[in-house]
This record gives C-alpha cells, sequence and structure tokens, in this order.
C-alpha cells in the first residue's frame, strides 16, 4: 500500500470536476417528502411563528400548496391535521369526513404526480394532547391500536397513497397491515416511525399540529433518547409486523441509529429531520450566524451519507431549488 509522498489524498481535491466525480452521496429531489400542516376554514395561511417558512394551510391553499410541490419534482408530501373539534377519544382522527380525509380527496382531485404520506396518531386530535386514549394519566396500548387502525383506513378509504403510524404503540403495524388488508388495500404501504425518540426537538411542530401534551410528556412510548440497541429491536419488530420502510426520527442527532438500521435490515430506510432542527438552522441563518442555504444542504447529505434512502424535511422546497440551481 503506498504511503505518502507517493499518496498524495489531495490530488482528487484540486479540480473541480474531479472533485463531482468522485463524491460519494448527492442529493435528489426523489430523496424528499415535504410535511405540510392541514386547517379547517378558508384562504387560512398562518405561519408558524418557531419554522419560519411553514404554514398551517386550510385545504384550498394547501391544494395550491401540492401543485407547487409536485411541480418542483418533489415525489410525496405528508399530511398533518389540526381538526375543528377535539376531544377525549380523538375522534376526528378516525371521521370519514374529518380534515385529513377532506385534504386527500381535494389534493387527488386536483394533483397529478404527488404521492400522499399520511401522518397516522391521535396527538392532534385529543382534547387532552396525549397520542391515545388515557385512563387516568396512563396511556392505554391496545385500545389506541384500534382506533390508530380505523384512523389509517379512513385515510386509505381517502385515497392516502402511503400509510405513516407515528404513535409508537406496541403492536399498531401488525393492526394498520391487518386492516388494510382485510378492506381491499393490501397494495398500499406502511411507512412506519420505527425509531422515535422522545425528543426535544420536536417543540415547534407542537406549536404547528396544536398538540403539546396537557400534562406529562410522551416517555411511557416514545424512546429513551439514550438507547441504541433499543432502536434495533423496535425496527426489527415494526418489519415483522409489516413495515415496508422504516423510519428514524429525528435524523441529524441520531446519525449512529440510521447507520445500523440500514445496516442491520437493509430495508427502505426514512430519516425525519423534525421541526427543531430546521428551527435552529434557519434561526441562525436567519440572524447571520451561519450560512443557512450551506447547512440546510450539509444537513441533509449528512442524513443521506448515514444510509437514508428518503426523508421528510421542512427544506424539500428550497433544496429542490437549490438542486435545480445546481444542475449542471
Ligand atoms: C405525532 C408527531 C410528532 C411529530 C411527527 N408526528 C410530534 C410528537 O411526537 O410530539 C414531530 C415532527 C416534528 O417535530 O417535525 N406523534
Ligand atoms: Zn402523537
Amino acid at each position: 500500500m503506498a504511503t505518502y509522498p507517493v499518496k498524495r489524498l489531495r490530488r482528487l481535491r484540486y479540480n473541480p470536476l474531479i472533485r463531482d466525480m468522485v463524491r460519494e452521496t448527492e442529493l435528489a429531489k426523489n430523496d424528499f417528502i415535504y410535511p405540510l400542516f392541514v386547517v379547517p376554514g378558508e384562504k387560512v395561511k398562518k405561519p408558524i411563528k418557531s419554522m419560519p417558512g411553514v404554514f398551517q394551510l386550510s385545504i384550498d391553499n394547501l391544494v395550491v400548496e401540492c401543485k407547487e410541490v409536485a411541480e418542483l419534482g418533489i415525489p410525496a408530501v405528508i399530511l398533518f391535521g389540526i381538526p375543528a373539534h377535539k376531544d377525549e377519544r380523538g375522534s376526528e382522527a378516525y371521521d370519514p369526513e374529518g380534515i385529513v380525509q377532506r385534504a386527500i380527496r381535494a389534493i387527488k382531485k386536483e394533483v397529478k404526480n404527488l404521492l400522499i404520506i399520511t401522518d397516522v396518531c391521535m396527538c392532534e386530535y385529543t382534547s387532552h394532547g396525549h397520542c391515545g386514549l388515557l385512563d387516568g394519566e396512563e396511556i392505554l396500548n391496545d385500545e389506541t391500536v384500534e382506533l390508530l387502525a380505523k384512523e389509517a383506513l379512513t385515510h386509505a378509504q381517502a385515497g392516502a397513497d402511503i400509510i405513516a403510524p407515528s404513535d409508537m404503540m406496541d403492536g399498531r403495524i401488525a393492526a394498520i397491515r391487518k386492516i388494510l388488508d382485510a378492506n381491499g388495500f393490501n397494495k398500499i404501504p406502511i411507512l412506519s416511525y420505527a425509531a422515535k425518540y422522545s425528543s426535544g426537538y420536536y417543540g415547534p411542530f407542537r406549536e404547528a399540529a396544536e398538540s403539546a401534551p396537557a400534562f406529562g410528556d410522551r416517555r411511557s412510548h416514545q424512546m429513551d433518547i439514550a438507547n441504541g440497541d433499543e432502536a434495533l429491536r423496535e425496527v426489527e419488530s415494526d418489519i415483522e409486523e409489516g413495515a415496508d420502510i422504516v423510519m428514524v426520527k429525528p435524523a441529524g442527532p441520531y446519525l449512529d441509529i440510521i447507520r445500523r438500521v440500514k445496516d442491520r435490515f437493509g430495508m427502505p430506510t426514512c430519516a425525519y429531520q423534525v421541526s427543531g432542527e430546521y428551527a435552529m438552522i434557519k434561526a441562525a441563518g436567519i440572524n447571520g450566524w451561519i450560512d443557512e442555504e450551506r447547512v440546510m444542504i450539509e444537513s441533509l447529505i449528512a442524513i443521506k451519507r448515514a444510509g437514508a434512502d428518503m426523508f421528510l424535511t421542512y427544506f424539500a422546497k428550497d433544496a429542490a431549488l437549490w438542486i435545480e440551481k445546481n444542475k449542471k
């Protein structure tokens, strides 16, 4: 094996054309899934303070936004719904006329070439902001799973292309697969939030989705931030239950987990660059403390380099424009 001075690693770095040729990781529009927040009403476009550039949209504006996203060449959006009424059982989550179900139908009618992924959870729909049914302060597992399955089915019936459960209850993937198959939706894939951590990085999202828990936290179902092996057990059981794509969330602070999941299972692997990751880059960018565009791209390259095949990111549109601009 050659060593210095025969070996000179800088040889491949002097010429920009050579640098382009040997680059290992490149972003593509196909990697992106764009999260959108849909609210009741008309002509609503309400900015989320902690997420500059992100809005709550009523269905009419959501459809316009989806057209733009599709035209940019982004293949998929993921929908989060904010219901008109919240109650203890989160009824609008599994109402065929709920906000997300109506939004799906409206988009499908008007927009071609766009995949609709739906987030399946209860926390946006419950009056207490928890991800499932409560018994006192305990989040019930099996009773919640039944409602999540109903929610998933109504999404599929409305025309969703991919179902993405984000709740972290045990057994939800099997229950959702079963109800989908029993109702003729055996071709609808499940993108499972398989390793979802109980993270402080979700703060801004809870403003956007109006889903902060009224008391307590999500530590009885989301994962302990300190655990890596447990993530592999979570992912493994979701695969056994029928997940088609597995997700790690958040992304940037959990690159080690993305890499381990990809290496261990070789599954289509997704990562979620969450609201807090976005907010930090935006805030520093707006203050002029970092070069926002550069750090945006660096953060996404890191996620892909770690092994993610695709990712949810609030930067999807900006990054797609960047790809367009930098095309040779
Ligand atoms: C719902 C859900 C959350 C996020 C996605 N789905 C919030 C939470 O678990 O509290 C967070 C996404 C983000 O921060 O961008 N369970
Ligand atoms: Zn939830």
